[in-house]
């Protein structure tokens, strides 16, 4: 069977390695590859296309799977967003699988007052299943978040309560050496916190490496990129998979 990633860019992406290195280890005979997908309007044409089982499905064209697939199913639906396609008896489902990774990633975390750095998709997946606080650094995107009452912040009204588990969404740190917000207010935080998690992957952000000065306990955005793809794994074999297996497959083949 044939996989893909659709996205714009694509040639990060680290899926496709992380997914046929699990299909070898496991003796599957199946193929995932890379799709720079420019207009998003015509993902189901080629899914069709490419003739593939399933695909994910990233930046920017969520929102467009999630409109164009032939149904939607599970938490997908309320959160306007689709990371997983699978072809099922000739039709199409979208499935969201970044929110339940991420509640994969911190399970083992003794966590009350979750706060959420940023107001993007990522947040809104996040958010959905994480009943957590948000802040970010302008007003517009915090609107989505409001309407569905949540307790809202930009840097100028933030309230400081006793934050334990703080995450990054932002893209803050991938391409610099930035931090999310500003470093006092991120130092007053950090300070009553017991966990910070990062979405960014590939590199030990500024945010992760404050975190740790405070002795958080931390995970980098690999986490989440293993268990939203574990969880979009079992979408496209249609069966459940041993996750602590398969973490380990993927986790060995990313960390080196
Ligand atoms: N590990 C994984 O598997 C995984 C999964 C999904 C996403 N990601 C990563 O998550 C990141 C965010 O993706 P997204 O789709 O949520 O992006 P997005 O929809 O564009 O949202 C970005 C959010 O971050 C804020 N922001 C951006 N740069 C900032 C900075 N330098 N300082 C403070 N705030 C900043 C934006 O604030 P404004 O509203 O003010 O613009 C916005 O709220 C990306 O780096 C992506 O690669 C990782």
């Amino acid at each position: 069977m044939l996989f893909a990633i659709f996205g714009n860019p694509v040639n990060h992406s680290k899926s496709p390695l992380m997914h046929n290195y699990f299909f070898k280890k496991m003796g599957f005979n199946h193929c995932y590859g890379r799709y720079l997908l420019e207009d998003g309007n015509e993902i189901i044409k080629k899914f069709k296309e490419l003739k593939i089982k399933g695909a994910n499905v990233t930046v920017p064209h969520k929102e467009w799977a999630f409109r164009l697939a032939d149904e939607v199913r599970g938490v997908a639906k309320d959160m306007g967003a689709v990371n997983t396609l699978v072809l099922e008896n000739e039709k199409i489902i979208g499935y969201n699988t970044d929110g339940p990774g991420f509640m994969e990633v911190i399970k083992e975390f003794d966590y009350k007052n979750p706060l959420i750095i940023g107001a993007g998709g990522t947040a809104r997946a996040i958010s959905y299943l994480l009943k957590a606080d948000i802040v970010n650094r302008s007003e517009k995107r915090l609107k989505f978040f409001k309407e569905k009452g949540f307790k809202t912040y930009t840097w100028d009204t933030f309230e400081f309560k006793n934050y334990d588990l703080i995450i990054n969404t932002t893209s803050a740190g991938l391409k610099d050496e930035t931090i999310p917000m500003p470093e006092e207010m991120l130092k007053r935080v950090f300070k009553k916190a017991k966990y910070a998690v990062d979405v960014v992957y590939g590199k030990k952000t500024p945010f992760l490496k404050l975190a740790q000065e405070y002795k958080l306990e931390t995970r980098d955005g690999l986490y989440l990129l293993v268990y939203q793809g574990i969880l979009a794994m079992e979408f496209f074999l249609g069966m459940k998979i041993d996750k602590k297996e398969a973490e380990k497959i993927y986790f060995e083949i990313l960390k080196n």
